[in-house]
């Protein structure tokens, strides 16, 4: 059976694959050389590049200025409301290298850490950059969540500073952003400082000693600053995302492997020359923001756009305008992103020049065949190869991708394995499925960019990612491993939901659910959405003394959550039922919801404690009056 096992770079013996990233790591300058490649005697705590000293700040910006290209441009950056400003690899040395100064003045030193909290504008990157320049690692929170899930992420950093903007343009209108940091600071007594960029000019509050403009402090510093090196896994910065219980889980990235890794796949799966002009329309707040907008295409030295709103602001052919007008050669983007567009009608992208485009990304979830070929034929003029690339915050930098022109894309194949990584597809066993079958995705050997851990809870992220098969690192993810040995990704198999490419987990809606004081228990669910994936479906089981009379639960609910973690967290629906269906251990079958929400026969009811239970809440969703309304 075992010559079914394929490709899977099980071809590269152990010593060959160390031998593989030792020459990917000649991609970064070290200021002192590593001596050991990897050191997994602590296994599942990884040490890779051991010794080496690096400065990740320095390899995005200034060794490109010293090779000669300082007048390279490093972001063609592009407001929604139509200002444009192009910054040079010099300026964006300058520009850090104040920021850098002005946060060490306000007595930031290595180790302390700091929280990013801004809009899809330079001072975003120039402030990350700062950061890994004094070695104070940051943790950028997605501007779209609420100042309770920013409270939260500052408190369990305990940071110091928080730089956040007035606020940032989203169609068409300000969207405030430094009322959430107040709310927040006012609760985390350990920020010191909150630095703000202003970006909207729209009035806002001010709390003097506390808050400092970002134009006073940083635009007068010093832009000449000394970059120190730091350890190989200095910690770099930590991103939080949502695992299976409520709360976010903080994962731990460091540097040198980090760094090697996304510099590595950010130039071979995008096929990257002199010359080309690429854009990834995430946002810094996200993994995919930090690994292919900042640290990977900066130490390449690439030249990018940087866009702040949406694709449809001013109007549907904004993102084409864009590619148009910078001569974009690789886009990278989100399958809900694509079918969005696609939905929007072709004759808006005809209406640009896309030639420029010469490889097309995506990420986040799976891309299915419809918009896969919408992409390649109407974006990409029908010979673009696109990357459909597989990762995790987890595993910091692509593990799965065809690289451009080498592997004949599938349309909806993530393809197979990148370079040096060791992916697998096994049973429950933790057996390796031959081809043609499905099981559960695994990473069986440790790679330069994977998380270190998650922030102080060692034995959570023992406990979370190795125990189900011990030494094998579990992604979470069902595949199936075609019968030519291809991989095609099948989604979670955990109570992950998947939004519009946003990751939320079940246990994380069902307790903002709960904190609503109507709210007695809540059962959340993802739904397959034709634009955005999957969509978060509630049902409620209201208090006894809670008005279930009230017509505006429904909406009330939904706004609550969107104030315990943010907008894209809000159901879908929620339908208040008067039971939920539950085993007789108490477990809720989240598998009968799904079919309810998903307007399909409910399966197999059997394990239910009550049976009859399925028949009323079935009469309470079909009674419903039109949430998706409210
Ligand atoms: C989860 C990770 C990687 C940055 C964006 C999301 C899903 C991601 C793909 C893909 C199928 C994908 C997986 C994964 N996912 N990329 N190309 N095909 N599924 O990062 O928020 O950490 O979510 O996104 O389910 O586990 P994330």
């Amino acid at each position: 059976m075992t010559d079914t096992v394929p490709m899977i770079d099980s071809e590269l013996s152990e010593q060959e694959r160390l031998e593989y990233w030792a020459g990917e790591a000649t991609r970064v300058t070290w200021n002192a050389p590593f001596t050991e490649v990897l050191d997994w005697s602590d296994a599942p705590f990884a040490k890779w590049f051991v010794g080496g000293r690096l400065n990740a700040g320095y390899n995005c910006v200034d060794r490109h200025v010293e090779a000669g290209h300082g007048d390279r441009v490093a972001f063609h950056f592009v407001g929604e409301p139509g200002d444009t400003r192009s910054i040079s690899y010099r300026e964006l040395q300058q520009e850090v290298g104040r920021a850098a100064n002005a946060l060490t003045t306000l007595g930031v030193v290595a180790g302390d850490r700091i929280a990013i909290y801004l809009p899809m504008i330079p001072e975003a990157v120039v402030a990350m950059l700062a950061c890994a320049r004094i070695g104070a690692p940051h943790t950028v929170v997605f501007g779209g969540f609420s100042a309770d899930a920013l409270a939260a992420r500052i408190a369990d950093r305990d940071a110091k500073v928080v730089v956040t903007a007035d606020g940032g343009f989203r169609r068409g209108r300000p969207s405030a952003l430094k009322p959430a940091v107040d709310d927040a600071a006012d609760r985390c007594p350990g920020v010191e400082h909150v630095l703000v960029v202003r970006r909207t000019g729209e009035p806002i509050e001010w709390h003097e000693g506390r808050d400092l403009w970002w134009h006073d402090v940083v635009g007068t510093a010093s832009p000449v600053h000394a970059p120190e090196a730091f350890d190989s896994e200095h910690p770099l910065f930590i991103m939080y995302t949502s695992g299976t219980t409520g709360a976010p889980k903080g994962i731990l990235h460091t540097t040198g492997g980090y760094l090697v890794q996304v510099a590595s796949s950010f130039e071979t799966v995008f096929d990257h020359r002199p010359g080309d002009v690429y854009w990834c329309t995430a946002d810094v707040g996200w993994i995919t923001g930090h690994s292919y907008i900042v640290y990977g295409p900066l130490a390449a030295g690439a030249t990018q756009v940087l866009y702040e709103g949406t694709p449809d602001a001013p109007h549907r052919g904004r993102w084409w305008e864009i590619i148009a007008q910078y001569g974009v050669t690789q886009f990278y983007t989100a399958p809900t992103a694509i079918r969005t567009t696609m939905k929007w009608g072709d004759d808006i992208p005809a209406a640009y020049d896309l030639t420029s485009i010469r490889v097309l990304g995506s990420v986040g979830e799976p891309i299915n065949p419809e918009a896969h070929r919408w992409y390649r034929d109407t974006i990409g003029g029908g010979t673009a190869p696109i990357v459909d690339t597989w990762w995790q915050t987890e595993t910091g930098a692509q593990m799965i991708a065809p690289l451009p022109g080498m592997v004949d894309a599938k349309p909806g194949a993530a393809t197979a394995a990148l370079p040096g990584i060791a992916i697998d597809v096994v049973d429950d066993s933790g057996a390796s499925v031959p081809n043609g079958h499905d099981g559960y995705l695994v990473v069986r050997e440790p790679w330069p960019a994977m998380l270190r851990t998650i922030w102080g809870d060692d034995a959570r992220y023992v406990e979370t990612y190795w125990s189900r098969w011990p030494g094998v690192y579990f992604a979470g993810d069902g595949a199936r491993r075609d019968e030519d040995g291809h991989i095609w990704l099948l989604g979670r198999v955990d109570d992950v939901m998947n939004v519009s490419g946003h990751r939320l987990s079940t246990a994380e809606v069902e307790s903002a659910l709960v904190s609503h004081a109507a709210v007695a228990e809540a059962a959340v669910v993802a739904a397959s959405d034709p634009t955005s994936g999957q969509a978060i479906v509630a049902f409620v089981i209201l208090r006894e003394d809670a008005d279930a009379a009230n017509p505006g639960i429904v909406a009330e609910l939904r706004a609550h959550v969107g104030r315990e973690i943010g907008a894209i967290a809000k159901p879908r629906e929620v339908f208040v039922v008067p039971e939920l269906p539950k085993t007789r251990s108490g477990k809720i079958m989240r598998r009968l919801l799904r079919d309810l929400a998903e307007q399909r026969e409910t399966g197999d009811a059997t394990t239910l404690a009550d049976t009859a239970v399925m028949a009323v809440i079935t009469a309470a969703v079909a009674g419903a009056p039109d949430a998706k309304e409210a």
